[in-house]
């Protein structure tokens, strides 16, 4: 089983290629290769050789709420348990500084829910986490699901 990692510099560009591709199809948000190296360090991946197959990030949001963004797997590599273990790494990752809930915002809420996360009306979340919303192509008609993982009771 190829093992999740925290991404390297070497890794943005097959990052910067596989979330794009799916943002094309409109399944996610694109990102710039500025904010892919920016933000580096809130990158997880999944590499087979040279080949990077799969990322996702958690990005802190305020004191008690993180984001689990980017989460994208290779067409080929998909259905074999590994955008459920991108989604496990970073729930793993915000507990280490104590972070007590993880949101992401998705048009796949089907595959959340079997990762453990629970839907929220999006309207709970503060209004932090909308700085980004402008960019998205169909902002301000989002059609996002919102759903919330607390980490104290795995719920
Ligand atoms: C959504 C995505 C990340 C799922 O990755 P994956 O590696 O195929 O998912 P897994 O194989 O880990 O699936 C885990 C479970 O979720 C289920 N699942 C996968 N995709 C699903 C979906 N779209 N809806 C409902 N359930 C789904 C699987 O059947 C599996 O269930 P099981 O444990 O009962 O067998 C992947 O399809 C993808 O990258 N899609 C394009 C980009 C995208 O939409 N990203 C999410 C945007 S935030």
């Amino acid at each position: 089983m190829n093992p999740v990692e925290k991404a390297r510099i070497r890794d943005v560009t097959q990052m910067h290629r596989l979330i794009n591709y799916f943002a094309d199809k409109g399944d996610m948000l694109a990102r710039s290769l500025s904010e892919i190296y920016e933000n580096i360090r809130d990158y997880f991946v999944v590499r087979q050789g040279e080949r990077l197959i799969a990322c996702a990030a958690l990005r802190v949001s305020w004191s008690d709420l993180a984001e689990i963004k980017s989460l994208a797997v290779a067409e080929d590599s998909q259905e074999q348990g590994i955008g459920a273990r991108l989604v496990e790494a970073p729930l793993r990752e915000a507990r280490e500084p104590g972070i007590p809930t993880v949101f992401c915002l998705t048009y796949k809420p089907g595959f959340f829910e079997q990762c453990g996360l629970s839907q929220i009306d999006k309207m709970e979340l503060p209004r932090k986490v909308w700085a980004e919303c402008y960019r998205c192509p169909k902002f301000p008609n989002c059609d996002e699901v919102a759903l919330i993982y607390h980490l104290e009771t795995g719920a």
